[in-house]
């Protein structure tokens, strides 16, 4: 099939966008966090598509994207008092609840299980799609299984051209990283996916939140799966990646003593002069945001370069740098080597 190239600036290409949506087709579309491959949530036909064209396990359910608080209500068969404290402090926006779910939705979509992953995206481009089609969205990200996820309409394509109706070009997104995933059907809340909302700003309103091992370590495979994204190998790039826990000294000393072909560099933004292996930045050390906005991207850049081994300075795990490490550690198998 062609993949049509749509314009979320345009009105007329929301029209489009969302009457494809309503007809069962998929749509890739622009939210803060990164593209999501939307289908309509209600339809099995187009749920079981999104499957398909990303090669995603059957087992893997996916968030519903919604626009109003009426969506809400009519996905989920019980709302707490904590569900609606946490979507007043942070939706519209990066963050994912996991609630009891209502007839509407599907086994295919909750995969199996009694609940469903809502979020209210903020990006008004995603907003206006949703409520142009006017059916909630069923959208991960709009990858091929295993890859970084997108935030670009170029990152979509290179992933699914020809393989889905339609891509909204909505620009590169502005966070970079996917939702945070906090599970609400559980006695103390427990954040399944770091995210934009850090796990201080989650306490700030719930207060206890426990926190899955999987958001840290490998999942061990006997271990029960609360969040079943978690096991998978993820944001992988294709070359054997490793983290490197240290200062910046001690660091080049190992990039340069271990420099070769095929060896490449992943670093901060300035800290590129010193090493004498081809390198691709992730941002300012001291900037998070920047980091979280292009960490995608740079694993993306890696993958063109073709080398076998990445050496990566290992980001600082606090605030919005647990999501950064979370995606990082993931996409280095978990190898992580201190220096010093
Ligand atoms: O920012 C985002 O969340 C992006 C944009 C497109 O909204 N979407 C996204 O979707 O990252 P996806 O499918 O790549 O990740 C969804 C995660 C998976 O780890 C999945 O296992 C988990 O949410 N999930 C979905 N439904 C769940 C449920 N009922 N219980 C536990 N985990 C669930
Ligand atoms: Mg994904």
């Amino acid at each position: 099939m062609e993949t049509q190239r749509l314009n979320g600036n345009y009105n007329s290409d929301i029209v489009i966008a969302g009457t494809i949506l309503r007809q069962g087709g998929l749509v890739a579309i622009p939210t803060e966090t990164v593209y999501g491959l939307a289908g309509d949530a209600t339809n099995e036909a187009a749920v079981q598509k999104i499957f398909l064209s990303k090669g995603r396990p059957q087992d893997n359910p996916l968030i519903v994207h919604i626009s109003s608080y009426e969506q809400l209500n009519q996905l989920t068969s019980e709302l707490s008092i904590k569900a609606k404290q946490l979507a007043d402090a942070f939706w519209p926006g990066p963050l994912t609840m996991i609630l009891p779910k209502s007839k509407l939705i599907s086994d295919r979509v909750s995969a199996g299980l009694s609940t469903v992953a809502l979020r209210f995206p903020s990006h008004s481009v995603a907003i206006e799609i949703i409520k142009s089609a006017g059916v909630p969205l069923a959208a991960p990200s709009a990858n091929i299984s295993g890859s970084p996820s997108p935030t670009t309409a170029a990152h979509v394509l290179h992933d699914l051209d020809g393989k889905i109706d339609a891509v909204v070009d909505g620009g590169a997104c502005t966070i970079g990283l996917e939702s945070t995933v906090v599970n609400l059907t559980t006695e103390i809340p427990t954040l399944l996916r770091p995210g934009h909302v850090t796990l201080e700003q989650l306490k700030s309103v719930l207060g206890d939140v426990n926190v899955v091992d999987a958001v840290l370590h490998q999942s061990d495979s006997n271990a029960p799966v609360f969040s079943p994204g978690m096991k998978y190998k993820h944001y992988a790039p294709k070359a054997k990646m490793v983290l490197l826990e240290g200062s910046y000294k001690a660091f080049q000393t190992y990039v340069n003593a271990h420099a070769g072909e095929g060896v490449a560099a992943l670093c901060y933004t300035g800290e590129e002069k010193g090493l004498h292996v081809p390198v691709i930045t992730y941002g300012a050390q001291y900037c998070q945001e920047e980091q979280a906005r292009v960490l995608f991207g740079a694993l993306r850049k890696l993958d063109e370069m073709n080398c076998q081994v990445i050496y990566a300075r290992c980001p600082n795990a606090n605030g919005v740098g647990l999501a950064i490490y979370n995606r990082m550690i993931r996409a280095a198998g978990f190898e992580v080597r201190t220096l010093d």
